[in-house]
């Protein structure tokens, strides 16, 4: 049986998931497609990045099947889910790129915040224990990005 609060805890989770997937395939994207004078940098930080953010889907996802809760199917269900705005401008300025993404990562953090609050009202140890991992790793996407653009 699931309480309100398991149900609340699996909701979080499975926005995490969206926003996770589409941090990613934003970060994909802008691997593909940043030009200019920090190509190769920003080419590299980019994958690196992305390569991070896509290991931490399984991991969420897992944490909802755990729970009992079903998760994402599709990517229709992501895109509803997603707090993450999409950018479609295969065209736009490297820094705009680097801006973008730390404040997508912001996002990624809050979002973050709520999950572990929401698993410590559940009492759901392991998803706050480890939602602390994610929340460095995400920092620290931030961080390399914003100094970036200092
Ligand atoms: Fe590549």
């Amino acid at each position: 049986m699931t309480t309100n609060a398991q149900a609340a805890l699996i909701d979080s989770l499975n926005g995490l998931l969206a926003d996770t997937f589409a941090l990613y395939i934003k970060t994909k994207n802008f691997h593909w497609h940043v030009r200019g004078r920090q190509f190769h940098d920003l080419h590299l930080l980019f994958d690196t990045q992305a390569t991070e953010i896509f290991a931490l889907t399984d991991l969420i996802a897992e944490r909802v099947r755990k729970q009992g809760g079903t998760t994402l199917t599709s990517p229709s269900a992501i895109a509803a889910k997603t707090q993450i705005k999409a950018q479609d401008d295969t065209g736009l300025d490297a820094m705009a790129m680097v801006k973008e993404l730390a404040e997508d990562n912001d996002t990624y953090i809050a979002k973050i915040r709520e999950v572990k609050a929401a698993a410590e009202e559940f009492g759901d140890n392991a998803t706050s224990g480890i939602a602390d991992d994610w929340t460095d790793q995400a920092e620290q996407r931030a961080w390399f990005l914003r100094e970036i653009l200092a």
